[in-house]
């Protein structure tokens, strides 16, 4: 029996506050997140149920209950507010998979602060437009990452505190800086939790667009009804379950169902801080004997690839359920983890916007590898005609994923920026900017992105942020960043530049200008290859014409050129 039941019966009598009576949350009542997934948990009697078992990467185990739990977010949690932390400061964590990285996010909800999970993985520019945008008042960070902590800092006269979690005291603290230690911290037995409402913001997800700077996507603590039904009827969680979700907190994933779902539930999850490969994965299924997994296609692509033999040498006979999320995935995925784990992974489709799980393939419904499934309960879903943008009823006729807004983890606005909110509604629809089709049994199907953002490995890539990064590099005149096709990633960055005078197209320049990007940005918007081009097309207003080059990679038909200049 599967935690949904009859998803039929589930649409037709479908109400959020099935949600809110298991939660036992009332309209009006105060909501905080940070509450629920801690101390909540512990108020039912599973304080000592293991809330995460963690690895680091170099082995070292670490596990903490959800009374652990309870009182590292209250510690970190009244250290902020000591420090001066107020209700709505951004507090951005920019941290390794460490457990400081999950306490901290609780701990800021439960203050009220507005949590900015950033990948650490980004270099100094990635970081400093975020921070800049959100104007952010706090960085919780490590040794490893003051280094490009420190290069922005100057730059960012809001950014009062900056928070190192493993500070030895062998380096000197610079103007702002602050060593906290959990290991050393007298734990705190009880903080007061902020009231929040069910509209109070509490996270703050970056993500790319085709132009203009990354958007600050501002969430509600009301997310969690979604969060937790969705994380219920369709990662399908139990009491016993032993949970791994494989996303880093620095993208939605990682948070709506890394941290706030299972949690929420009193789940226990497995994270593993350390870099993949098919050994270390099923290895650590089998240590944990790991019985949810929720990943991505390029994870899984990349398993295929490492082949069916090396699956033999582990038991991961404790798996029961598979789900993934991020990007196409592919039918052949979906029978070969059949084939070879005796599970077919799940696909689930939603956005950082959406907050929670939109379209799903769900527990004891019948799957069609390769289609995305159907919209979760009370959502209602359609694809609309790009022209007229009303839904479109004709099976197999492409058109535009959009959503009636008003479920719970919808997302309140863009940080700073109502205009590009705006933007995103279309005769009372939320337009998702992706395409796909619907079929006779209104199964959903991916097509692809309505824009020009590149989704590389699941991650979302802005060809503007790459372009104008690469326009810093020295050598560099001009810029058009597209996808290219890729096995594993699905969609890769390419750079096609023109050089200033006095510069020569080489392999070093190549790698050079590689290296600048990865430093700047990240290895993901790293470009993987650059094409030298004596000019670059041009439409006749002087503007480059992506579209073209992105259908030259994709051996695509040109479309319309007439507005190209050297016709
Ligand atoms: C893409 C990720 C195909 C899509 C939670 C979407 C998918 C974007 C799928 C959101 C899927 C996500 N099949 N494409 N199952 N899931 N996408 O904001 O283009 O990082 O709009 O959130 O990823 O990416 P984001």
């Amino acid at each position: 029996m599967t935690n949904i039941g009859s998803y039929h019966e589930r649409v037709r009598d479908f109400n959020w506050n099935i949600a809110e009576k298991e939660l036992g949350y009332n309209p009006g009542d105060t909501i905080n997140i940070g509450w629920y997934c801690s101390d909540r948990i512990c108020r039912m009697g599973l304080s000592d149920r293991i809330a995460l078992y963690h690895e680091g990467f170099s082995g070292e185990e670490r596990k903490y209950t959800f009374n652990d739990l309870r009182l590292a977010t209250n510690t970190i949690g009244s250290f902020l507010r000591d420090l001066g932390i107020v209700p709505e400061d951004r507090v951005c964590l920019f941290m390794d998979r460490i457990p400081e990285l999950y306490f901290s996010f609780i701990a800021g909800l439960k203050i009220g602060a507005i949590v900015q999970p950033l990948f650490s993985a980004f270099g100094d520019e990635s970081l400093f437009v975020r921070l800049e945008n959100a104007g952010t008042r706090a960085i919780i960070t490590q040794r490893k990452h003051l280094a490009k902590v420190r290069k922005i800092a100057d730059r960012l006269p809001g950014l009062e505190h900056i928070i190192i979690v493993d500070h030895r005291g062998d380096k000197e603290l610079l103007k702002g800086e602050k060593a906290f230690s959990l290991t050393e911290a007298t734990p705190v037995e009880e903080i007061e939790i902020f009231p929040a409402r069910a509209d109070s913001p509490s996270v703050l997800h970056y993500t790319s667009g085709t132009t203009g700077q990354p958007k600050g996507v501002r969430h509600v603590h009301y997310s969690l009804i979604s969060q937790y039904l969705t994380t219920k009827w369709v990662l399908d969680l139990r009491d016993d379950d032993i949970y791994w979700c494989t996303a880093d907190p620095g993208w939605v994933t990682g948070t709506s169902y890394g941290i706030i779902g299972p949690w929420s539930m009193g789940v226990t999850q497995c994270v593993l801080d350390s870099g993949f490969s098919a050994d270390a994965w099923y290895r650590f299924i089998e240590k944990y004997r790991i019985t949810m997994w929720y990943s991505a296609p390029t994870a899984i692509r990349s398993l295929m690839k490492a082949g069916d033999e090396v699956v033999k040498k582990y038991d991961l006979t404790s798996l029961r359920h598979l789900a993934s999320v991020g990007e196409p995935l592919n039918a052949e995925a979906v029978i070969w983890s059949e084939k070879v784990y005796g599970l077919p992974f799940l696909d689930t489709y939603w956005q950082t916007e959406t907050g929670s799980i939109m379209i799903s393939n769900f527990p004891g419904m019948k799957i069609k590898p390769g289609s995305m499934g159907k919209p979760f309960p009370g959502i209602e879903g359609v694809v609309l005609d790009p022209k007229t943008f009303t839904p479109i009823t004709e099976p197999g006729k492409v058109g535009l994923i959009a959503f009636k807004p008003g479920w719970p983890a919808m997302m309140t606005t863009y940080w700073n920026n109502p205009e590009k909110y705006s933007e995103k509604f279309v005769n009372g629809w939320y337009l998702a900017g992706d395409r796909a089709y619907l079929d006779n049994e209104e199964y959903y199907w991916f097509i692809g992105r309505d824009d020009d953002v590149i989704n590389t490995g699941g991650h979302l890539v802005s060809p503007f942020e790459v372009e104008s990064a690469l326009l810093e590099h020295e050598a560099v005149s001009e810029s058009a960043v597209v996808a290219k096709p890729d096995e594993v990633n699905m969609e890769v960055v390419k750079a096609f530049i023109t050089l200033k005078p006095g510069y020569t197209p080489n392999d070093d320049l190549e790698l050079e200008i590689m290296n600048f990007i990865r430093k700047k940005l990240s290895s993901l918007a790293m470009p993987q290859e650059i094409e030298y081009m004596d000019s670059l097309p041009k439409t006749r207003s002087g503007k480059i014409m992506r579209r073209l080059l992105h259908a030259r990679e994709w051996g695509e038909e040109i479309g319309d050129t007439s507005t190209l200049d050297d016709e």
